[in-house]
């Protein structure tokens, strides 16, 4: 017997402030469209000095905990691109925050913006085993890029937690996947960096050629036709890519491409900016919270890519009363309440350096939510609930 296995709570975070595209497009003396409709984005999420991918992942995960309790919760996946140690899972930070028991297992994942999508299936593949047990996918990233070079434009934050189990209430996850995987350097970042070189354009063109060897894959596997999908949520670096990504894989599966099945999941992402492994996660959020019909029975098209590089494309199926557990108004009101930053106030932002030499620091209170980073301690990071 299959036993059905998915996602039932689904909850993201972002930081209160942001720069707009066309402030940023305005100090580089450019036209604000390239941003607005070349790019498709709109704003960039700037975390305070004290935020980091723990703060932003306790922050998305809190109300998963407070709404489901932590019964049954048996390991945390931790997916991240920005991660704050070499060695400690960020995970681990986290699990004490929310104040869950010490009975479970923690661990990071990385492979660029796609090991959410890892951490998401063997996350299935455990409750299919453990059919009582639960566990917390989170996906949290901070994208930055240097100032002034072409990725500037592309950067962003969030995190995303999503509650994985059987018989889940919002997604069900399909047992067939398309995969594929390339050794190449389009993204990547070494050790000793703070920001990731990046081949923009070639990384778009690789893209692209994993969607299709991926959505091969799936097809070859059994995976449903073209037509079967309600909306399709696409890995966004930034949301003209999903465009695009969209039009190739209707040419690939020669169907006419509806750009109304895709763009419901891009309103979140537009707003935030890139997040890396949050960004597919985003995009399914944004799809469920913003899309003018009923998405219940309906079948969702899901591709993850994650530079260097991995794509997988697979499914989801809508459960029937998954509105019931949404928790929309919240993200809806994370994203109304932020303001907008200055150039200048944008560039002290980017360059903060939150504990990354080492130093002892204590960290400005900047961060309006429940948790942040107070200080760095003789190499430790010290994590404080303010309520605490
Ligand atoms: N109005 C409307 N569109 C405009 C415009 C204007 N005034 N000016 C430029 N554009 C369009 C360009 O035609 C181009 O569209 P196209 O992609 O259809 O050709 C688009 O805006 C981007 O401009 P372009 O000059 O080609 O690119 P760029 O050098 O600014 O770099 C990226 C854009 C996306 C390549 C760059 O931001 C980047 O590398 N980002 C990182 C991507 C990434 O993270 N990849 C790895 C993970 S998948």
């Amino acid at each position: 017997m299959v036993i059905s296995t998915g996602i039932s709570a689904m909850s993201f975070f972002t930081p209160h402030r942001y720069i707009s595209l066309d402030t940023l497009a305005q100090h580089h003396g450019i036209d604000p469209a390239k941003f607005s409709r070349g790019i498709g984005q709109e704003k960039i999420a700037m975390p305070g000095h004290d935020e980091d991918v723990v703060t932003l992942a306790a922050e998305a995960a809190k109300p998963i905990i407070d709404q489901h309790g932590a019964d049954g919760i048996d390991t945390i996946l931790f997916a991240t691109e920005t991660g704050i140690d070499q060695s400690k899972s960020a995970g681990i930070y986290v699990q004490r925050l929310l104040g869950l028991p010490s009975n479970l297992r923690n661990v990071e994942l990385k492979q660029a913006c796609y090991s959410a999508t890892a951490a998401l299936q063997m996350a299935c593949a455990h409750v299919a085993r453990k059919p009582d047990r639960k566990v917390l996918v989170i996906a949290s990233d901070i994208a930055r890029y240097d100032l002034d070079s072409s990725g500037e434009a592309t950067q962003g934050a969030s995190a995303v937690a999503m509650l994985v189990t059987a018989d889940p209430t919002l997604l069900e996850i399909g047992t067939v996947s398309g995969l594929f995987t390339e050794d190449i350097m389009d993204f990547w970042r070494p050790n000793h960096r703070r920001t990731p070189l990046v081949d923009g354009k070639y990384s778009a063109l690789r893209y692209l050629g994993a969607l299709v060897e991926s959505w091969r894959d799936y097809q070859a596997n059994g995976g449903l036709p073209y037509d079967g999908f309600a909306q399709f949520c696409y890995h966004l670096p930034f949301s003209r890519m999903g465009e695009k990504a969209h039009l190739r894989l209707a040419k690939e599966a020669k169907a006419e491409a509806d750009m109304q099945a895709a763009l419901p999941g891009m309103i979140y992402n537009r707003q935030v900016g890139n997040s890396y492994t949050a960004s597919m996660y985003l995009a399914i959020l944004s799809t469920l919270e913003n899309s003018d019909s009923d998405l219940a029975g309906k079948f969702l098209g899901l591709f993850s890519y994650g530079s260097g590089a991995t794509g997988e494309f697979f499914d989801a199926k809508v459960v029937e009363g998954y509105q019931d557990h949404l928790f929309a108004p919240r993200h809806r009101k994370i994203l109304e309440d932020r303001t907008a930053v200055s150039y200048d106030e944008y560039v002290a932002l980017w360059q903060a350096r939150n504990g990354e030499d080492g130093t002892d620091t204590p960290m400005p209170d900047e961060a309006k939510g429940r948790y942040r980073l107070a200080s760095i301690d003789d190499n430790k990071r010290i994590y404080v609930d303010r309520t605490a």
